[in-house]
């Protein structure tokens, strides 16, 4: 057999893979797993009909351009849209401000690509998105992290680490913050904190990108929309690169996401695009345009706050039900995704022992850059229906119970009121 490892570049042989790709694989593989482990969009929430319709529609064969190569930057008529689109974030900005790209993790790669030699630093929070630091490791980059508290990044903390790679001769190539329902913690900036890493990121010269997968995604009963307002709606040097997608409101299976940023950056990073995909598909493109055109994402998004809101209810009385005291959280203002803190349970452990009780998710360690808190774990809700989110969350439960029996912890006396703030929410977490 070939010695494959002979021909791997040094950057391949030091590529890491997505723990959350792996955890969905271990879903994937067993059939009545239920998986709380991706940030699946919910698939009876998608514009069914509507892509019926406008498929039949725009592949008549009328237009070869819908199966064609398209330009780099994008389909034209979806890239002007984007300003109106946009200004409803409060960011204005002009087309040579715009590029799509194939999902926003093609964006994090081309920022990977464009802003990051060997050996810089790529601030993360402390946790962070995985799929942004494989991107980030994969550039060979040194990924340093950043604690947060209730109101997000901590600047205290990023002027301690930045002051500290500067002096060990480390050049600080961005911050990577994601304000909106941050993935894993759906932890929601505040608009002071917003302010200040802007103000901070101006004095120290250094380029934040913003990440915003999930603002449209409120919640209205906890949070409004003028909370969401992006970092890059005040940017006035084009400090910030903003990268958005249409994954969570429209479809993940159509890879189609944007960088806002300054016109010189978006030169660049359309050359990046341009040796990795030439162009992203123009079919999904001319799906979302239309999706778009016809009004039906923007009709759609009351619903699917309802629906996520629903769900992360549904997930929250589960836990207060089977995990009081066992299990606490921050509440999740919108997006995806609940962080639990599991207090004192390692949640690796956890994951092997739940994977035989037929649940899934992701344990906190695959979001953190280095050894942090062992006990949390991140919870979907998005994507299974209500009555999987009940079962998973019964089995989650009985692994719970079962780890704490194999390691010899008691559990916590139980709390009178199971309903008791004590058991289950918490205002913020302790540190993401
Ligand atoms: C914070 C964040 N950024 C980027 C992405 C990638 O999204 P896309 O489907 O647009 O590539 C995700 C997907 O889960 C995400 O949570």
């Amino acid at each position: 057999m070939m010695d494959v490892d002979r021909h791997l570049s040094r950057a391949a042989k030091a590529m890491h893979a997505s723990a959350i790709r792996k955890a969905g694989d271990v879903g994937a593989a067993a059939p009545d797993v239920i998986s709380l482990a991706p940030g699946y969009p919910d698939p009876t929430l998608f514009a069914w009909g509507e892509f019926r319709d406008i498929a039949a529609s725009i592949l008549s064969g009328e237009d070869g351009s819908v199966l064609q190569y398209g330009a780099t930057r994008g389909y034209r008529p979806l890239l002007q849209t984007l300003p109106d689109l946009l200004s409803h974030r409060d960011i204005h900005a002009t087309s040579d401000e715009l590029i799509i790209t194939t999902g926003s993790q093609q964006a994090l790669d081309l920022c990977a690509r464009v802003f990051l030699d060997a050996g810089d630093v790529a601030l993360v929070e402390l946790p962070a998105y995985t799929g942004a630091m494989t991107s980030f490791w994969n550039a060979q980059s040194n990924l340093v992290g950043v604690q947060q508290d209730a109101e997000g990044i901590d600047l205290g903390d990023l002027d301690r680490v930045v002051a500290r790679e500067r002096s060990a001769g480390r050049r600080i190539a961005f911050v990577y913050v994601v304000p909106n329902f941050q993935n894993p913690t759906g932890l929601l900036m505040s608009l002071r904190r917003r302010a200040a890493l802007l103000e901070w990121a101006a004095a120290h010269d250094v380029l934040i990108v913003e990440d915003d997968p999930y603002g449209a995604l409120y919640f209205d009963d906890v949070a409004a929309a003028a909370e969401t307002r992006p970092i890059k709606a005040d940017d006035s040097d084009g400090r910030v690169v903003y990268l958005s997608s249409f994954s969570k409101t429209v479809a993940p299976g159509l890879r189609v996401a944007w960088i806002t940023a300054a016109p010189a950056l978006v030169a660049k990073l359309e050359i990046a695009k341009q040796s990795a995909d030439l162009c992203t598909s123009a079919l999904d493109q001319r799906l979302v345009y239309e999706i778009w055109k016809r009004g039906v994402l923007e009709s759609r998004l009351p619903l699917l706050r309802a629906r996520y809101q629903a769900k992360r209810t549904v997930l929250e009385q589960a836990l207060r039900q089977e995990l009081a005291n066992l299990v606490s959280w921050p509440e999740p203002k919108g997006g995806f995704f609940l962080w639990a803190c599991f207090a004192g349970i390692d949640t690796d452990a956890l994951l092997r022992r739940a994977v035989h009780h037929g649940v899934v998710f992701v344990p906190g360690s695959a979001f953190y850059v280095e050894p942090r808190e062992a006990d949390r774990a991140r919870l979907s809700f998005s994507f299974p229906a209500d009555d999987q989110i009940r079962t998973a969350v019964h089995r989650l439960a009985a692994a719970v119970r079962g780890e704490l029996e194999a390691t010899g912890s008691a559990p916590p006396a139980p709390a009178p009121d199971s309903a008791a703030p004590s058991a289950g929410r918490q205002p913020a977490p302790s540190r993401g």
